[in-house]
């Protein structure tokens, strides 16, 4: 059986930190599926479709990852895809309370759905899609901290 993780979450935009959770989830699973939730409540910078060009673009380079979209929960996707692990990334202390809050709810959903945390690389431990937006709106270089198509759509969106 093929070990198959799905790495859920808005990517507006991919960053490089999601790109380093990616490379090193490969190392542990077979295959993983990139999704991006179908979330109408929340505004996004970017497009779903622009989401997932960046997203094939960055991570071109890693073999065995593809990308989707889904929408309702969670776990229902991961078993709809015969994936028996979620991957997420974890951050400073302040990502803790709700991945592990998230964990355990998708625990209680479908107990058979293990969530695997991986602590990002240093280098990104303040790289979020939320600061980089903050940060680009406003002129700042992001440069270090995206891929440069992303820096790229970046500047574009934001008339820099
Ligand atoms: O990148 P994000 O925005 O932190 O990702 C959050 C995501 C998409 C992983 C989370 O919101 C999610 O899985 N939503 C789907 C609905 C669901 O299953 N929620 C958890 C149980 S209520």
């Amino acid at each position: 059986m093929p070990r198959i993780a799905i790495y859920p979450g808005s990517f507006d935009p991919v960053t490089n930190g999601h790109i380093d959770i990616a490379k090193r989830g490969r190392k542990l699973f077979d295959h993983i599926i990139v999704a991006i939730l179908l979330n109408p409540g929340k505004q996004s910078l970017f497009s779903v479709s622009e989401r997932i060009e960046m997203l094939k673009e960055s991570m071109a380079d890693i073999d065995n990852v593809t990308f989707d979209t889904f929408d309702g929960l969670l776990v229902d996707y991961a078993q709809q895809c015969k994936a028996n692990a979620i991957l997420r990334g974890m951050r400073a202390v302040s990502d803790f309370e709700y991945e592990f809050q998230l964990a355990l709810m998708n625990r209680k959903l479908k107990r058979k759905v293990e969530t695997i945390f991986l602590m990002t690389g240093l280098r990104w431990i303040f790289t979020s899609s939320s600061i980089i937006k903050e940060a680009a709106k406003f002129g700042g270089d992001v440069t270090d901290m995206v891929p440069p198509g992303v820096n790229r759509r970046l500047k574009i969106k934001f008339g820099k």
